[in-house]
């Protein structure tokens, strides 16, 4: 593990190459998101190393924090950049598949910087872990496109944040997903030179209250 300081939001990380290193996706995520000073409990799925919970913890003292990934490796180092950060008792840890060790969750906001790749975009050699930092199923979109369908059916009563990018999602798939009754708004986008990352917000609150 190595040290790093990310000074713009004053915090430390230690981090190696099992662990999702933060980048343009995460920072476009983190800086553009705009938490309710209401909010009492956000779930972030697929933390990674932990920086966007810690950051907006840090920002949001009297929320508390879930944060999940499937990867081991990722929650151990979680768990030592809560303590570096001093900020362990605003946030729990678990190791899951997205949230599906969950039956009744209760939470007012949810965060998911996924895994967005396509499958043909990626090396044959990538690690197993590489690929579940990166890659969101043969087109990109599936595994945020599980997460929101599964949300829909179990009436989560949350607002859902999470990322698009232009490499994985077409305006078709976006019109497949209004089908569907999962009504989404482009928050932020940030124009990169290989593709476009949009912050995408989901109101599963506004749904449910008009069931
Ligand atoms: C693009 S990285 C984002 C990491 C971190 N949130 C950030 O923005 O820097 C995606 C993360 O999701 C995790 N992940 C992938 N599939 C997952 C799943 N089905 N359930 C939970 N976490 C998952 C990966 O292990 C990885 O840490």
């Amino acid at each position: 593990m190595v040290r790093y300081n990310f000074p713009k939001y004053e915090i430390e990380l230690e981090l190696d190459d099992d662990i999702y290193f933060p980048a343009e996706d995460t920072f476009f995520l983190v800086d553009s998101i705009e938490i309710p000073s209401t909010t009492k409990k956000i779930v972030e799925i697929g933390s990674g190393s932990g920086i966007i919970s810690i950051v907006l913890a840090k920002n949001n003292p009297e929320t508390q924090f879930l944060i999940t990934d499937i990867s081991f490796e990722a929650t151990r180092a979680i768990k030592q950049n809560l303590d570096i950060n001093n900020i362990s008792n605003q946030i729990d840890i678990a190791c899951m598949d997205k949230l599906e060790a969950i039956h009744n969750l209760k939470s007012d906001i949810i965060i998911w910087n996924p895994p967005y790749l396509p499958e043909e975009n990626e090396e044959n050699n990538i690690s197993p872990l590489h690929k579940l930092m990166l890659v969101g199923g043969k087109k990109g979109y599936e595994e945020t496109y599980h997460m929101l369908v599964s949300l829909k059916k179990s009436k989560a009563s949350a607002t859902f944040f999470t990322i698009f990018s232009s490499l994985s999602w077409s305006d078709k798939d976006i019109k497949n997903l209004k089908k569907e009754d999962i009504n989404l708004e482009i928050i932020e986008k940030l124009s990169l030179f290989f593709e476009k990352l949009y912050l995408v917000k989901i109101d599963f609150c506004e749904r449910n209250e008009k069931l």
